[in-house]
């Protein structure tokens, strides 16, 4: 018992501080889906379980929100003629399939979870009840948001933002599939230069693709910082909770 408990003290000395205690993680659906661009990817989700496990037991209290894309694009059926707000509603209702993947592949790694919904299905998952997720965050258990906003014409974005805000989080990590922000689309452009950081104005103007522009406005009237990252890195996201610059950074002014 004294040996054990002297590890702990070794370890707290010895352990670095976490820059957050507070995160709010904002996974796309075609994050889950991996190289398939479809559905849900085993390996992907695991590894994606394991990566948010590992700064969970640092002590971290993280929430995430994720989307849908990987199943339905409201966008995309909307561009072929259907209703938009239609087509937002299924959207909604593919990242209630993705949260609950994403709870089962925590609860596999043996990590507590609440799935919080705002568009009620109480068979399913728990309404959305800002105080009762944050006593979640507080007890240790990973938050996973799902519906959205609870209303068409919103993205998971901008979900992912303003959840983040109403459960006072100090940042949203927005994950994606290369590492940071750059000038063009790195995948598609060589010649891409990344940036470290940037201010909203900067990626509204630039029309930069970090998020949607409600979501930036949103993060900007409020001073909230977003860090774009690539997911697929394995540790960064420990990297990101230790205060290492990694990813692009966007906030209010430029150090
Ligand atoms: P504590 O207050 O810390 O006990 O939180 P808790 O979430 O463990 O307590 P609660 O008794 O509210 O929940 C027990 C289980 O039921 C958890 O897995 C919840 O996610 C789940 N649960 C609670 N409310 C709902 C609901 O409205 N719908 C569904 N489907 N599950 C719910």
């Amino acid at each position: 018992m004294l040996a054990s408990n002297t590890g702990l003290w070794i370890r707290a000395i010895l352990m670095p501080e976490l820059k957050y205690k507070r995160v709010l993680l904002k996974l796309s659906g075609e994050a889950l889906a991996g190289d398939t661009g479809y559905g849900i990817e085993e390996g992907m989700i695991r590894f994606i379980a394991r990566e948010i496990k590992e700064v969970s037991v640092l002590g971290l209290q993280i929430a995430v929100v994720v989307g849908g894309g990987n199943i339905f694009r409201g966008l995309v059926a909307t561009a072929q003629g259907m209703d938009r707000a239609v087509a937002d509603y299924m959207g909604m209702l593919a990242t209630v399939i993705n949260g609950l993947a994403l709870q089962d592949a925590l609860e596999q790694v043996r990590i507590d979870t609440r799935v919080q919904t705002a568009i009620e299905m109480k068979e399913i998952a728990e309404p959305f009840i800002r105080r009762r997720a944050i006593r979640h965050l507080e007890k240790g258990r990973v938050v996973i948001f799902v519906g959205g906003t609870g209303n068409p014409y919103f993205t998971t974005d901008t979900a992912a933002a303003l959840r983040a805000m109403e459960i006072g989080a100090e940042v949203v990590f927005k994950a994606t599939k290369v590492d940071g922000v750059y000038t063009a689309d790195p995948l598609k452009d060589p010649t891409a230069q990344k940036f470290d950081e940037l201010t909203y104005i900067e990626v509204l103007n630039r029309k930069l693709n970090v998020m949607d522009s409600t979501a930036i406005s949103l993060c900007m009237d409020n001073h909230f910082p977003i860090v774009v990252f690539n997911l697929r890195e394995r540790g960064i996201l420990k990297q990101l909770v230790f205060g290492e610059k990694v990813g692009t950074i966007v906030k209010a002014k430029s150090s």
